[in-house]
């Protein structure tokens, strides 16, 4: 099976300098869901028709599994299918036709369509709709499909149709070969329509078959942000009950955003208003609390993270770890029943087991220009606001006194401390203002 994709459309109601298939639903490109549904299927060839702002897409989304192929200028659907025929030259699968600003299609609806045609029907994707307005509606004469008549040239009789075309379809590749070039224009939009090529496989006797996706939300695009931000909703509405149903407790379903994958163990639990991106893996029993963002970091079992919490890539953080409020932890390690729990910043840095981290601690691991590493062993007590100048290495049981400043390595054991010694001056008076005359 092959896929053409098509994604030449301008988007021009999104009112964006970025083409409309580049637009991140979930954190990643609309057009880059549609070309993951295909490998799902395993497309044999994958074919994105591109145009406006086209180098853009494909500079962005290139893959060695996947061939482009440019329509310019947009004559409509039929037209831009077209143009992706040299790309799928010599093969003898069918081809099924997908819309880049259509990002949620599940792959097993498509598989349903493919084996519903079979290989030599001609399988189009439909649905029953309330208010069918804009689409192309199916015309069926005793129960079979014999054409699609778009709205713009539909009568009343047609225009009361409720059985819509999703636009997706799937037919056999040579015939497609045969149909396209022989497509006209003379219709209402001036455009070669794609759906025109349902009255040609009737007319050679060739089957034409209907399935049909579960929920609306599979076939509907993206025009605007308001439909934008609706799939995103939607998308992200599934992915939490799918944690749901794999026994995650979410404090609210509809106040979690996952852009990326989240992997999660027995018992994990995540308050409100959190987000994930990237790769992110948390352990059994971790609990997420209220407002942490997490990015490609992972969580070992036990630990507690937040609430106002920011893990960032390469965050590996052991069993029973706590990071608490309004601290960052940014590639760094941190083993197990460490704690982190007020105001922190951890970059670069390697944690042993057992770590106290002081309130306000820095890991200064940034001199403009180059960045370095800290190393904290085992069972080291960090003072409140204590700046680690990196590089730099605190010995395993060591203790930094409050407020140092550590510019060299602190040797196991010992207590460090870098601060000027206190004194008190008996007779001091405060200033007063003077007064004025
Ligand atoms: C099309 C169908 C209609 C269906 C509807 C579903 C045709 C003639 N009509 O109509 O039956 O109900 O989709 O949404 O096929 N595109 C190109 N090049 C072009 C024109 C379009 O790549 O020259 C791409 C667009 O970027 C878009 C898709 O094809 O992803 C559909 O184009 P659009 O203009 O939205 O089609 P409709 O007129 O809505
Ligand atoms: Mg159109």
């Amino acid at each position: 099976m092959n896929v053409v994709i098509l994604a030449a459309g301008k988007g021009k109601r999104m009112y964006s300098d970025l083409p409309k298939v580049l637009h991140p639903l979930a954190g990643k490109a609309l057009l880059a869901h549609v070309i993951d549904t295909s490998r799902q299927l395993g497309a044999a060839r994958i074919c994105v028709v591109y145009g406006h702002g086209g180098e853009q897409v494909r500079e962005t989304l290139d893959a060695p599994d996947l061939s482009w192929a440019r329509q310019e200028p947009q004559l409509g659907t039929g037209h831009a299918v077209l143009q992706a025929m040299p790309a799928l030259a010599g093969t003898t699968a069918s081809t099924l036709v997908l819309y880049g600003d259509v990002p949620l299609t599940r792959a097993a609806t498509l598989q349903r369509l493919i084996d519903a045609a079979g290989g030599d029907a001609l399988g189009l994707l439909t649905a029953h709709l309330d208010n069918p307005h804009g689409y192309g509606r199916i015309v069926r004469v005793d129960g079979q499909v014999v054409r699609i008549v778009e709205e713009k040239d539909a009568d009343d009789a047609e225009r009361a149709i409720h059985e819509i075309n999703t636009g997706i379809l799937v037919a056999p590749t040579a015939a497609l070969a045969r149909w396209l070039p022989t497509l006209g224009n003379r219709n209402a939009q001036g455009e070669y329509y794609l759906t025109d090529i349902v009255a040609l496989a009737v007319a050679e006797g060739m089957p034409v078959v209907t399935a049909h996706p579960d929920a609306s939300w599979e076939t509907e695009g993206v025009n605007s942000k308001v439909q934008l931000a609706q799939l995103e909703r939607v998308f992200q509405r599934n992915l939490a009950e799918q944690l749901l149903e794999q026994g995650v407790t979410l404090a609210d379903p509809s106040r979690i955003d996952v852009r990326g994958e989240l992997v999660c163990g027995r018992d994990v639990s995540i308050d409100v208003n959190c987000v994930f991106e990237g790769r992110v893996v948390l352990g059994d029993g971790v609990r997420i609390k209220a407002n942490c963002v997490l990015e490609d970091a992972v969580v070992g079992a036990g630990s507690i993270v937040g609430p106002f919490a920011r893990l960032r890539p390469g965050t590996e953080l052991g069993r029973e770890v706590h990071i608490g409020n309004f601290v960052e932890v940014k590639n760094s390690s941190i083993a197990d029943r460490s704690k982190a729990n007020h105001l922190a910043y951890v970059g670069d840095a390697t944690i042993g087991s057992r770590v106290n981290v002081g309130a306000g601690t820095i890991t200064c691991n940034y001199d403009g220009a180059n960045k370095f590493r800290t190393v904290i062993e085992d069972d080291v007590f960090i003072g409140s606001d204590t700046q680690l100048v990196a590089p730099v290495t605190v010995g395993r049981g060591a203790t930094l006194g409050a407020g140092t400043t550590l510019t060299r390595d602190a040797p196991p054991d010992q207590l460090t401390v870098s601060r000027a010694r206190q004194m008190s001056i008996p007779g001091w008076k405060r200033p007063v203002k003077k007064k004025k005359d």
